[in-house]
């Protein structure tokens, strides 16, 4: 896998965003990839409902956009619609600015780099705005709600969408066993670092002014064996998980962890569980 020597914080690690070093590396941007792609059902269904909710010439804003996965899948489904993805990681909105342009939707793609922890850009009026798996690690989530609140024209749609970790792989009693210690460890360690998981983004959305529209919770599982994809998203992830958790977990249990994401490839006995949460809000 590509490594991330040098990274202080990984993906779910850090603390606030404004606190964040820049450059992921290739490994997050890999593993958000991947993401997309194993779990292309899922995408294709939340970005149908996207699309359903908006104008025929939508524009679009993804906050903490990434590799550009929303985007691009957004530009994908809805042909007449202008983007901007907005990212604070220049290496990540790079990646984006190459998929895009290999996709052929480098003219209607734009990228905005902002640490959305700090004042924000201009970027309204939107038809809608996406934020997937980004808004747990925005500092304060009341002032980004009011902020998107802006950017929306009336009526316009924010769309949230979040996670509860990796996704799990491991389906033998001692796999399972290990990858519960992992999650467990690695879910501590967002406690930690101060990222807002769990949040009920219903009520917030709520509490910020928007009219809840939409509230969905998605359990995927994708039955063994798995495609070179999925097997491949399982190596990244666990081998991540492994090196993060260094001094968390025990020598064994790493050994393990490491050992699973080495011999991926030859078991046939892996499956992807994953549970992923989307709430729609609509500015009155
Ligand atoms: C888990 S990734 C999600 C990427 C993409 N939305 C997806 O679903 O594949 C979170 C992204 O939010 C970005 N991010 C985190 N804090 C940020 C901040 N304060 N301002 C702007 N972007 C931020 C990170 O750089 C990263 O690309």
């Amino acid at each position: 896998m590509a490594h991330e020597h040098g990274h202080q914080h990984g993906h779910h690690q850090h603390g606030h965003g404004h606190q964040q070093q820049q450059g992921h590396g290739d490994g997050l941007a890999q593993m958000l990839d991947l993401d997309a792609e194993v779990l292309r059902d899922y995408y294709r269904e939340v970005i149908g409902w996207a699309g359903s909710l908006v104008p025929a010439t939508p524009r679009i804003v993804d906050l903490g956009a990434g590799t550009g996965t929303g985007t691009i899948a957004l530009a994908r489904h809805l042909p007449a619609a202008t983007l901007t993805a907005v990212d604070m990681d220049e290496e990540m909105l790079a990646h984006l600015r190459r998929r895009a342009d290999e996709a052929g939707f480098g003219d209607r793609i734009s990228t905005v780099r902002a640490d959305l922890d700090g004042d924000w850009p201009a970027l309204g009026p939107a038809d809608l705005v996406w934020a997937s798996a980004s808004m747990h690690h925005l500092a304060d989530p009341a002032r980004t709600l009011g902020q998107v609140f802006e950017v929306l024209r009336p009526g316009g749609v924010f769309m949230i969408t979040e996670i509860d970790g990796f996704p799990r792989f491991l389906t033998d009693p001692a796999g399972v066993a290990v990858e519960q210690r992992a999650h467990d460890e690695l879910a501590r360690m967002r406690l930690e670092g101060g990222l807002h998981m769990g949040v009920d983004w219903g009520a917030r959305l709520t509490a910020a002014g928007f009219t809840l529209a939409g509230e969905r919770q998605f359990d995927i599982e994708l039955a063994g064996p798995l495609d070179a994809t999925a097997v491949r998203y399982a190596q990244v992830t666990l081998g991540r998980s492994a090196e993060r958790l260094a001094g968390r977990l025990t020598a064994d249990e790493l050994a393990a962890l490491t050992a699973y994401a080495e011999n991926a490839a030859d078991r046939d006995d892996l499956a992807v569980r994953a549970t992923r949460y989307v709430w729609i809000g609509r500015r009155p």
